[in-house]
Formats: structure tokens, C-alpha cells, sequence
């Protein structure tokens, strides 16, 4: 009877509470099981279970949940047969027709005691859910199950009505964007205000190597071919299909890395234990890497990804030296000119190649940084320099991130700022205004080199899922609200 469920756009379910009722049959609720498990309706309304073959055998209800929604789920267990039995809610989620698992909760329930088991869940990438309650480590006991309950957590609004944006504050000066995870992309409200605020998006993690190499399918081509690589865009093709059909551009990041790379990359036959591949295979790897990245943009996603970050963190903090990595023990020291070669060889024209680093405004490692630039320039292959700006209220100065963006914009490259986020020790009033000063001095810097400015991005959307929440180091609170900081941004654009 407390089941509500409204249509939402685009013709989808969406579920907003629903409460388990058992007066007048199972309810949609069915034995999961390829036996003799099977469940009917107690004296007392519960639901049993019975016959159960496997721990997996257990009652489980398909709810029209909608990926990137987040559900409050809690269910009450009983059983009679031990001392006490451990249970699990858990989730199977489908894509495709291929069933996959998560484990939500976990709880201990004494004979004959009800036990509750509660949890929170965010609906993943998926087309079809099934909710259920199996046991973990207790045999194939029968049990009960009773006041199922899902409540809808997400807001349907997001961001607040009548604030201006970033994207038109800055529009016809440089693109404004901003990081955005996977995840996010499911969100329809989200998504509608990030189509509003940003010209340019950068997933988040959805493009790094370790989510665009298929190890597994690797594996099996290198047994042929050590050179081979398998791609895998089933993690950032949300957000591309998102910009291509919003009008949004995308930075892609990032190729060579030291870090989010799988090790088995870097061996003989994608196997971690077997010895390093050569110079000559990791070469024919990283080309077919980006040329395979690019070559499936250009098929589906034509004009839609600007720029690329070829290179990532490739120097040290404290020498300026190239860092220690497998590309520098594989490929050896000149392997960022050798990336940016292979790249600009296969990136589709007009494609800007961006090395991107942090740190940039401390001396060690900004001279470290423009020596790097100075050597990958003479290639005739890189186009710009992304500073990351990952900064704290009170590190660097403005004064010296003034000068490392005077010294690299003397360079003549592109300039980027991919990264954007100010820490703070608090969120109190004058906190929040201490940071907006912070991102409006930032904001002139760049708007001092405009003409060579192609974006300034901040590193997400809201506060509480940045990757330094504590910080609470962005533009947005987790409803969209926005903070001084945003003001000071948009601010900037208009004192210009
Ligand atoms: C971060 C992501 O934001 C996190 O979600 C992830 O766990 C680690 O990486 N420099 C970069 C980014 O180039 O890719 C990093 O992103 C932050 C630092």
C-alpha cells in the first residue's frame, strides 16, 4: 500500500518509497534459486524462506531503481535454527544481461530475534536490480523477512534557481569546467546544472589508463602480439555521450602516469610477474593506447574532446628531475619527447596535447617543470601546460603562483588550468570569504593571459565529493548551492 512510484523524464521508473506488504501475497517477492528454495507468506506476515540449496538462495524483489539515485534500504531477519546466523542485503545488478553483485549490509541474528539490517545504496550504471537478503557462512537455514523499506534519498532539484554561470560569465574569454566522476553523470539534475555552469568537462577517473586498458583482454592478445592493447570505454562513455549531446567540450586526461596505470602494462604478456616488456613494446603499447583512444573518439565522438593531457606528473617535487616511474626504468629519459611524438601523430587535428603537472608555483619544482617543457618543445609536438592548482588558503602565494604562470606563459604555450581546488581549515563566514578572495586573485592571474588561456577547470562540482572533501576546496555545496568562492569567480569575469 505505501508503494509511490512517478515517471520520470524520459519515460523511466522512478521509485520513490516503497514498504514490503504481505497481507495480500509475496508481494512481487520470489525465491532466488535454480531449486527447491521457495517462499510463501506466515501466519504473522512475514516472509519465509525455505528449501534453500545455497547461501545464495534467498528472497529478492526486482526494484525499477535509476542509476545515480541513492536509496535508504532496511529490512528486519529472523531464524530459529542456530545460536545466531550472519545475513547479508545485497543488490544484483544487470548490464547487458551480465549479473554482477554487491554486498550493502551485514548483521548477526540471534535465534528468534528480529535484526535489522540497513544501508545506504547508490544505484550504479545498471538496467535491471534485484534487492535480497541471503546468509553468509550459516548453511541453508530458513528464515523470515519483514518490514522491507526503500526510501528515495536524492533531491530531484539541484543547484539554486537564478545564479548566474560561470560558462556565459567567461564565455568568449576561455572555456569554464570543470571535473565530473562517473557516477555524477547519472544524476539528471546534476548533470542539467553542469550543462549550464560549464563549457568543458574532464572525467574525473573515467579515462585514466587504468580505466581505459582491458588487462584481462590484453593478456590474451600479447600471447599474439606484445604491442597489443585492449581498450575499454564502457567508463567514460557516459559523460562523452552526456557532452556530445549537450553541446559541452571535454579535456581528456590522461595517457603516461606514474600512477592509476595497471603494473601489468609495463610487463611481458600483461603479467606482473614476469620481467619488463622493452623500450620498442612499451612504445608500440603507449602508441596503440592513443591511437586507439583517439581513433574511437574520432568515430563517436567527432570535435567533442579539444585537448588531452599526454603527460602527467612526470617530474619530481624535490630534484625537478624526472620522477622515478616504470615509464623512465622502461622506456628511459626521453620518453615524455617520445609520448608526445607518438601522440601528435595520431591525435586528430586541431586536438590540443597538454603536459599537466602540480606544483607549479614552488621553485624546485617549477624549474624542474619548465626544463621539461623546453626539451618536449623542441619536438614541435606539445601545445600547452596544464597547472593542476591543487592549492591550500595558505600555500602558495599569490604572488608566486603569479610568477609560475608569468613564467610558463613566457614559453608561449597554451595554458590550461586542469585542476583547480583551494583547501580550507573551516567552513566558517569568514573562512568562506578568505577562499573566495583566494579563487577571485586566481581567476585575474589567468585573466591577465586570457589570449592564451584555453579553460580553467575546477577539480569537481560539489564540496562533499571532491577528492579533499575536508577541504570543502570547490565553488558548490553538496546541493548546488553556491558558495562565496563561486561569486568571487563569476565576479572576476566581470571586473575584467
Ligand atoms: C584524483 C581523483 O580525483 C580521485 O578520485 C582519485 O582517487 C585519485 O585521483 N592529480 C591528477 C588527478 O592528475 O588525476 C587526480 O585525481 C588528482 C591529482
Amino acid at each position: 500500500d505505501d508503494i509511490e512510484i512517478t515517471a520520470a523524464e524520459g519515460g523511466e521508473s522512478l521509485l520513490d518509497r516503497y514498504a514490503s506488504d504481505f497481507s495480500a501475497g509475496t508481494d512481487g517477492w520470489v525465491a532466488r534459486s535454480a531449486g527447491t528454495a521457495s517462499v510463501a507468506v506466515t501466519e504473522e506476515g512475514a516472509l519465509r524462506i525455505e528449501g534453500r540449496q545455497a547461501t545464495w538462495n534467498s528472497p529478492g524483489r526486482e526494484f525499477p531503481l535509476t542509476a545515480g539515485e541513492t536509496y535508504l534500504l532496511s529490512v528486519r531477519v529472523r531464524q530459529d535454527e542456530k545460536a545466531s546466523a550472519e545475513f547479508i542485503l545485497s543488490v544484483a545488478h544487470s548490464r547487458d544481461g551480465r549479473e554482477s553483485y554487491e554486498n550493502l549490509a551485514f548483521g548477526t541474528a540471534k535465534q528468534g530475534e528480529w535484526t535489522e539490517l540497513s544501508a545506504s545504496y547508490t544505484a550504479g550504471p545498471f538496467d535491471r536490480y534485484i534487492l535480497y537478503v541471503e546468509t553468509h557462512n550459516s548453511g541453508t537455514l530458513s528464515f523470515e523477512i519483514r518490514d522491507f523499506r526503500l526510501t528515495r534519498k536524492t533531491a530531484d532539484a539541484f543547484g539554486a534557481e537564478g545564479i548566474p554561470s560561470l560558462k556565459e560569465a567567461y564565455a568568449g574569454v576561455f572555456d569554464f569546467g570543470a571535473a565530473v566522476t562517473l557516477p555524477e553523470v547519472f544524476s539528471k539534475p546534476r548533470m542539467a546544472f553542469c550543462a549550464e555552469q560549464f563549457a568543458i568537462l574532464t572525467p574525473g577517473n573515467e579515462m585514466k589508463p587504468d580505466a581505459l586498458i582491458d588487462v584481462n583482454a590484453s593478456r590474451r592478445l600479447a600471447a599474439e602480439d606484445e604491442g597489443a592493447v585492449a581498450l575499454d570505454f564502457t567508463a567514460c562513455k557516459p559523460l562523452l555521450d552526456f557532452a556530445k549531446a549537450n553541446g559541452v567540450k571535454v579535456h581528456g586526461h590522461t595517457f603516461v602516469w606514474h600512477q592509476q596505470t595497471p603494473e601489468a602494462f609495463f610487463h611481458e604478456g600483461y603479467d606482473p610477474a614476469k620481467p619488463l616488456v622493452t623500450r620498442e613494446v612499451m612504445l608500440t603499447r603507449l602508441e596503440r593506447m592513443m591511437r586507439g583512444t583517439f581513433e574511437y573518439l574520432e568515430a563517436n565522438y567527432p570535435g567533442v574532446v579539444v585537448s588531452y593531457d599526454v603527460l602527467n606528473e612526470a617530474v619530481d617535487d624535490s630534484t625537478g628531475r624526472l620522477r622515478a616511474s616504470n615509464w623512465l626504468k622502461v622506456v628511459g629519459e626521453d620518453y615524455p619527447e617520445r609520448a608526445f611524438e607518438l601522440a601528435r601523430a595520431c591525435a586528430p587535428a586541431g586536438v590540443r596535447l597538454f603536459y599537466n603537472d602540480y606544483n607549479t608555483a614552488f621553485a624546485a619544482k617549477q624549474n624542474g617543470i619548465v626544463k621539461l617543457l623546453e626539451t618536449v618543445m623542441a619536438t614541435g609536438c606539445i601545445d600547452g601546460y596544464g597547472f593542476q592548482m591543487h592549492h591550500d588558503l595558505a600555500m602558495p602565494s599569490v604572488a608566486a603562483i603569479r610568477a609560475s604562470v608569468d613564467r610558463i606563459a613566457a614559453l608561449g604555450l597554451r595554458l590550461l588550468v586542469s585542476e583547480l581546488d583551494i583547501t580550507i581549515p573551516d567552513g566558517s563566514e569568514a573562512t568562506l570569504e578568505k577562499q573566495a578572495d583566494m579563487y577571485r586573485a586566481v581567476m585575474e592571474i589567468l585573466l591577465a593571459h586570457a589570449e592564451q588561456v584555453d579553460a580553467v577547470q575546477v577539480w569537481g562540482v560539489t564540496d562533499e565529493l571532491s577528492w579533499r572533501a575536508q577541504g570543502r576546496p570547490l565553488l558548490f555545496g553538496a546541493g548546488g548551492e553556491p558558495k562565496p568562492a563561486f561569486l568571487a569567480v563569476i565576479e572576476a569575469a566581470q571586473g575584467r
